[in-house]
């Protein structure tokens, strides 16, 4: 496939997903984190438009100079722009207007790909595309946590249930001690925190080749591990007690029975599914009540080959650190990924929500230790 026809697949898919949506869905905003759709759409455009057709496409008029400040996200080299929280306050643009931006944009593109030889180009919209297709993992997300706070608890599509596979195996998995490589080797698309390759020492040690289940974590609840401080990291025990935490996010009790959230409508739990939306103090709590711990990264990345993964994204033990040799870019695009690296957790794998092509062992993904509405899980080792 042509690095056009990718372009178009790609671009394609984040509007295959949007047709879900009713027009009320693309604007609302319910938590600051949580962008709503019509902002991912804007936002996976404006980097296509700032990066690419703003610097290397002679007359290219921008579509609108209001765009800029709303659909910039962190990048403090291309200015100014609205409070994260705010994005849920535009009614204006319309919905039809963003859309429109697209095919203006994409239109544009392909004035882009029919002259194309610049490696550094092919570089940016490769960069872009993997951009797009980390906000199509987030646009899923933040329609789940919008309709999952909606108290109708509305079903976006019976396709997306996304919550019930079942792990495929019981086995664990001996690594021995050793000197081993970390890092990304290869010559395709990585992102530059992957870069860096370097050798770490690793203790023997022993990870399950299945992820923590929903009955499993039950065991857990129904044994009082909400209520045991003896469990929690004391961050943790702070958040449990702050927001009342007694259950994974998304689950209800009704009538006795425990029911949870999915895109497909509330349903029962399915103690046989591999759990998901805990965050990393759960993970960490539950691992302590099992006498276990969460695996490093490292351990994470040197196991992945004799692994079943994919299915939740899994926090690590590993705080979000710069490889040594990391090397951040210069300007705009070394903002990407580079000035995140403090108070954030190493998740390892990839998610049922993760877009196709979009996952190799090395990826590191991170979030806050409290954040819990990706599609996460537990994998178990000592
Ligand atoms: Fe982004």
């Amino acid at each position: 496939m042509t690095l056009k026809e990718t372009y178009q697949q790609i671009r394609q898919q984040t509007l295959d997903f949007c047709s879900h949506l009713q027009i009320e869905d693309f604007a609302v905003q319910v938590v600051a984190f949580a962008s709503p759709a019509k902002w991912h759409l804007a936002h996976t455009t404006w980097f296509f438009e700032t990066f690419i057709l703003k610097n290397h496409l002679e007359h290219y008029t921008e579509f609108n100079p209001h765009f800029n400040f709303l659909f910039n996200s962190y990048y403090n080299n291309v200015g100014d722009r609205i409070l994260q929280a705010n994005r849920g306050n535009m009614s204006r643009p319309s919905t039809n207007e963003i859309f429109e931006y697209r095919t203006y944009v994409d239109q544009h593109m392909q004035e882009v790909f029919n002259n194309l030889s610049d490696t550094s180009i092919i570089d940016l919209i490769i960069l872009g595309l993997n951009h797009e297709q980390q906000h199509q993992e987030l646009l899923i997300t933040d329609v789940k946590y919008m309709l999952g706070h909606n108290p109708i608890f509305p079903v976006f599509n019976k396709d997306y249930l996304l919550v019930k596979d079942h792990n495929s195996s019981s086995e664990s998995i001996n690594i021995p001690a050793g000197v081993y490589q970390i890092g990304y080797q290869g010559n395709d698309f990585c992102y530059d925190n992957e870069l860096g390759v370097h050798k770490v020492y690793l203790n023997d040690f022993e990870i399950a080749n299945r992820l923590v289940t929903n009955g499993e974590y039950i065991e857990f609840m129904e044994a009082g591990g909400y209520t045991d401080f003896n469990l929690w990291l004391d961050e943790g025990w702070s958040w449990v007690n702050k927001h009342h935490i007694n259950a994974p996010l998304y689950w209800h009790k009704i009538d006795g029975e425990w029911h949870y959230y999915t895109l497909a409508g509330l349903q029962k739990v399915d103690p046989k599914a591999i759990l998901t939306h805990i965050n990393y103090y759960e993970a960490n709590a539950y691992a302590e009540w099992k006498a276990m711990r969460l695996p490093t990264e490292f351990e994470w990345e040197i196991a992945a080959e004799h692994l079943n993964w994919g299915t939740r994204w899994e926090w690590t033990n590993s705080a979000y650190l710069p490889y040594p040799n990391f090397k951040k870019e210069h300007g705009a695009v070394g903002e990407y990924n580079g000035k995140f690296m403090s108070n954030k957790m190493v998740l390892r794998g990839a998610s049922v929500a993760t877009s196709q092509n979009h996952s190799r062992k090395t990826y590191r993904n991170f979030f806050n230790p409290t954040e819990r509405w990706q599609f996460t899980g537990i994998r178990l080792c000592k």
